[in-house]
């Protein structure tokens, strides 16, 4: 578990710094996927050929999922679960909110999860069963502990919209009936940074409809592993559906305003 935690750190660094050192001032969009607004960057493409690289030297027979790969086959029983930059939107206009997202699962488990925010020096890492923790500027900071106790009305949310706009339509609605419970709404722009921001207490909660496997694979285990509850609506799991994470009271709180609101239809 160790060993997948610690290659998985270095290699999410390496993405990182390589991600740091050559982000132009106008990043390229070199590919639009489900809609205009949903883009790929030369260097989404780059970061996830090398983690692919560093995983296949490392481990050959590994299987490996990535955003902007797919699938690749293996027969070792470990997949890598690979976002090679979290928040897309973000780095492509400059802003500090992306990172690069690692999960190990051994036999269909994540047992590991790694979450770099380059542009802020800060590493979140977790191993099943081992903790969260917090690496700042390359040390071991704190061990993270998500806040719980917090009443719905007092509650800091953060959530995530998709490129869809139909399914935009319906988010604005639902973060609209919102708003008006809770203390406030946050938007960051990437979805691994909200989960690792519910772990460490920057938030109180992290809901959104129709996300991916990578965006949330690493930072729901280092969620998790600081004490959260991560799941679906009406006993689901989390994913592309409904996502939800918050500490037990809260999570059930804001699943029974969520549920009446259908957050997770499309029109
Ligand atoms: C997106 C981000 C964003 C979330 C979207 C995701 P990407 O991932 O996580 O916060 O709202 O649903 O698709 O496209 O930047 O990898």
């Amino acid at each position: 578990m160790t060993d997948f935690l610690t290659l998985a750190e270095d290699i999410a660094r390496e993405a990182g710094d390589m991600l740091l050192a050559k982000r132009p001032s106008n990043p390229e969009v070199v590919q639009t996927k489900s809609s205009p607004t949903d883009v790929v960057t030369a260097l989404d493409r780059a970061s996830e050929e090398l983690i692919r690289a560093r995983v296949r030297q490392a481990r050959p027979e590994d299987m490996i999922l990535g955003e902007e790969g797919g699938d690749t086959p293996g027969t070792s029983g470990v997949r890598w679960v690979v976002d090679p930059i979290d928040g897309t939107v973000n780095f492509l206009y400059g802003l500090p909110e992306w990172a690069v997202s690692i999960a190990v699962e051994v036999d269909g488990e994540i047992v590991a999860g790694v979450v770099n925010v380059a542009p802020r020096g800060e590493l979140f890492s977790a191993s099943l069963g081992g903790g969260a923790v917090l690496h700042k500027d390359g040390l071991a900071l704190s061990r993270l502990r998500c806040n719980s106790g917090v009443p719905l009305g007092q509650a800091l949310v953060a959530t995530g919209f998709g490129y869809d706009a139909t399914r935009r339509a319906v988010q604005g609605s639902v973060v609209s009936a919102v708003l008006p419970a809770v203390r406030d709404i946050r938007r960051g722009g990437s979805c691994a940074i909200d989960l690792c921001s519910v772990a460490a207490g920057r938030v109180d909660a992290y809901y959104e409809r129709g996300i991916n496997y990578w965006d949330y694979a690493a930072a729901g285990l280092i969620a998790r592993e600081a004490g959260a509850r991560l799941g679906g609506l009406n006993g689901k799991g989390p994913g592309s559906e409904f996502t939800l994470c918050a500490a037990q009271g809260l999570f059930e709180e804001l699943h029974d305003l969520l549920v009446p609101l259908g957050p997770e239809r499309d029109s």
